[in-house]
């Protein structure tokens, strides 16, 4: 344990902890710090991640808690993926991150560690970082940005910044106002306030009993988030003395408990394959199909953006998700361990039981919605499976039958979006190809096509697009995401022309092609894989070894049981 963990490899074992003292003297420390756990303290500020800009002061937080409760808090970087900074997408780097966070906890002489993460995939990145590395783990999430506001709206990125962009191709907001919303968006620190990747994956870490109760909601720039950070820092001292460790944790039983939360928010559909690739690590089977069953039985309970009306400051004020988690208790596993060394039932119990906004959170007997917020679906389309968000698209797709019109890439997509001449209805089916793990590669957020600026001119809102890519959390609409397998290995969905049929059927949970099966012989036999982006470096290793959507996306080599 201490600073004498893991030494260096220099042949003698006493000059290593001689040499590590030396230095470990050379940043002021003393014999009576060196004499405690480490704790590091993994930072992802930086200033090309705009979600994690308050990020050096809960590191000090954290700091002051460690420091409290007996042990040394060393601080260090790793990789920090800022969703919109980040080119072609940030999926691309989400093991990059896992990967270097992984390597640097192992590497580095540390008893326990806290992650601080917040934006899309950096979250995910650690918790598989923490699964593989498996020393005692705290999560602190950034917590989301306050709503901004304008003309009396509350706004929500990035849903908003969808919805206000659509109305601008429309040409019902002009530049002018767009300029003004620009500022007006994002008004404070901290990740995107609407149930987006961010909220989500910060409300399934504690779900999976991974960050302290009552982390996940509270707006960032609160006063309140410090002291949960701080406590999060004399917490880790406790886990380490107890030698709680994360695959302690993350046990099938804190999955499923994690799914129920998932579909009771309504929340991203990156989820799934993030939940998968972190259950991967710790080799535990998490196949779409019970993620279908669970939504099944597990009601929308939370009224949020993009599904419903509300922001995640209000779900705080709710009581957060502790608030959630204790209405779907007779649904969840409450035995489940927890990093306040506590089950989730005893951390419940502590908790009070309503802050009296039921216009936020539900109860089970008057749910918002009687299912959970995403649906599986498989096909003749799809035959290891596709997401839907059911829950914000439009009720009269649920059964619906049209005619294809095939984009065969995201550029040929950009190239012909708003062609006058594209022959599309608002009955028809938009389909992309090429945009999934593999394809794009990276698997972006393209899965959300923008609707034909003629449709929209007549007041098309919303129309069935259906894809191998993925869709921001904040996204909305009737959009049929992660078909695998994708396009670029050869799945039917390479197969689509424009002019076939396809049936998507929610009530049945099917999506099919509607092409008999020697045509799509033939057309398999036609079919040739697109050229590879990528000869070198990252980008190889991540075409060479990426796993399907289904599968999480996580490298081959880098799961449980390779
Ligand atoms: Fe970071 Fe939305 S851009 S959470």
């Amino acid at each position: 344990m201490g600073i004498g963990k893991g030494l260096t490899s220099y042949g003698d074992s006493e000059f290593s902890l001689f040499i590590r003292r030396v230095f470990s003297k050379s940043m002021g420390l003393t014999d009576t710090d060196l004499q405690r756990p480490v704790v590091g303290i993994c930072n992802t500020w930086s200033e090309l991640n705009s979600c994690h800009r308050h990020f050096r002061e809960v590191a000090e937080a954290v700091k002051r808690g460690v420091w409290q409760a007996g042990g040394l808090p060393l601080e260090f970087p790793t990789i920090s993926l800022g969703e919109i900074f980040l080119s072609p997408t940030s999926m691309l780097y989400r093991n990059l991150m896992a990967m270097d966070t992984e390597e640097m906890i192992r590497a580095q002489p540390l008893d326990g560690v806290v992650l601080l993460g917040g934006c899309d995939k950096t979250v995910p990145a650690q918790l598989m970082a923490a699964a593989s590395a498996n020393i005692p783990t705290i999560m602190v999430t950034g917590g989301p940005m306050l709503s901004g506001y304008y003309q009396g709206d509350r706004l929500g990125a990035c849903t908003d910044c969808r919805r206000f962009w659509m109305e601008y191709r429309a040409g019902s907001l002009s530049e002018e106002e767009l300029r003004i919303l620009e500022g007006a968006l994002c008004p404070s620190a901290g990740h995107c306030m609407v149930m987006g990747t961010a909220s989500t994956m910060a409300s399934l870490t504690e779900a999976l009993g991974m960050s302290l109760p009552g982390c996940a909601a509270i707006p960032a720039p609160l006063s309140e988030r410090l002291r949960l950070a701080e406590e999060s820092g004399r917490q880790i001292v406790a886990l380490i003395e107890r030698d709680i460790r994360p695959a302690q944790i993350m046990t099938p039983e804190a999955f499923e408990n994690a799914i129920r939360v998932l579909m009771a928010i309504g929340g991203s559909t990156n989820a799934v394959i993030h939940l998968v690739a972190i259950a991967g690590r710790l080799g535990i089977p998490l196949p779409l199909d019970r993620f279908d069953a669970l939504s099944r039985e597990t009601p929308v309970l939370v009224d949020i953006r993009p599904s419903g009306r509300f922001h995640m400051e209000d779900l705080a004020e709710a009581g957060g998700i502790p608030a959630v988690m204790k209405v779907l208790a007779p649904l969840l596993h409450l035995q489940a361990l927890t990093v306040t060394g506590k089950t989730v039932g005893e951390n419940l119990q502590a908790f009070p039981v309503s802050r009296g906004r039921e216009e936020v959170i539900a109860s089970l007997e008057k749910p918002f919605q009687p299912e959970g917020g995403l649906a599986i679906v498989r096909g003749t389309l799809a035959p290891e499976g596709a997401v839907i968000k059911q829950s914000a698209m439009s009720p009269q797709f649920f059964h619906h039958r049209g005619r294809a019109v095939v984009f065969s890439s995201i550029a040929d997509l950009a190239a012909r979006i708003d062609d006058p001449n594209l022959e599309i209805g608002p009955e028809d089916i938009m389909v992309l190809q090429n945009a999934g793990p593999v394809g794009a590669p990276g698997m972006p957020e393209a899965g959300f096509l923008p609707i034909p600026k003629k449709l929209l001119q007549q007041g098309v809102r919303d129309i069935i697009r259906i894809s191998d890519a993925r869709m921001s959390g904040t996204a909305f609409g009737s959009v049929v995401l992660h078909v695998s397998p994708e396009a670029a290995v050869g799945g039917p969905l390479a197969l689509v022309q424009t002019g076939d049929e396809i049936e998507l059927d929610l009530p049945h949970r099917r999506l099919d092609l509607l092409v008999s099966e020697a045509e799509l012989q033939a057309r398999r036999a036609r079919w040739k894989p697109p050229e590879r982006p990528y000869q070198r470096g990252y980008g190889r290793l991540f075409l060479d070894h990426v796993l399907q959507a289904h599968q999480g996306c996580d490298f081959d080599f880098l799961t449980a049981h390779p």
